[in-house]
């Protein structure tokens, strides 16, 4: 990936991990495609509580918590609590302390990293859009994760990336559907959508 800024000196930082700012990472390319919609309605896809229930069939209600990291980058972390005393549930526990870890970090407003995992092993991944011509979206998707020591830790990076390679795209495949034939009429938002009007927002607000 190469990031160009059109000016001449680069006067903001290149998009981060918010927790890897620092440190080496490991990074497999996954898939580059156009879209037949606007760059914008990819951007909202992963905060759009709604869709996550009925095109991706999860099981709970998500909701989001806002912070914003600088002026250009907010973040929407996942807070619904853990509840439910079922086996299942139980299990899920011991891979998360809280809630379920599901984040959103947006940058300039046409970049996302959706950070995903158990606590002990977080995998990011990266969306970055541009409008392309007709007015469609170019996308360029990249999972990251924290390097590891060793051959061990090399072996385990790739195979996880290479798993979550797989898992992405069958997510991708129900947004596709959908994100071509959107149509937002956002007339009595309610609760859930606001994580969507926050990000506009502040995409608003922000510097170009
Ligand atoms: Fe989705």
């Amino acid at each position: 990936m190469i990031w160009v800024w059109t000016g001449e000196i680069p006067q903001q930082p290149l998009p981060f991990v918010p927790t890897l700012e620092q440190k080496e990472c490991d990074v497999a390319i996954h898939s580059h495609f156009v879209m037949n919609c606007h760059p914008n309605v990819v951007m909202i896809n992963p905060i759009d509580a709604q869709h996550l229930n009925t095109v991706h069939q999860l099981p709970i209600e998500v909701f989001f918590e806002r912070q914003e990291l600088n002026e250009n980058a907010i973040i929407f972390t996942n807070t619904t609590p853990i509840k439910d005393n079922s086996s299942f549930i139980k299990i899920i526990r011991l891979f998360y302390k809280n809630a379920i870890t599901y984040s959103i970090c947006y940058w300039y407003g046409s970049i996302s990293i959706a950070t995903l995992g158990p606590d002990f092993f977080h995998v990011h991944t990266m969306l970055a859009v541009r409008l392309h011509e007709g007015g469609k979206a170019e996308g360029q998707i990249l999972l990251i994760t924290k390097k590891r020591k060793g051959i061990f830790g090399w072996l385990c990076n790739r195979i996880v990336l290479w798993l979550t390679k797989i898992a992405g795209k069958f997510f991708f495949m129900g947004d596709i559907k959908v994100l071509q034939t959107i149509q937002f009429d956002l007339k009595t938002p309610i609760k859930v959508d606001q994580p969507i009007m926050q990000f506009i927002n502040h995409v608003e607000n922000s510097n170009p």
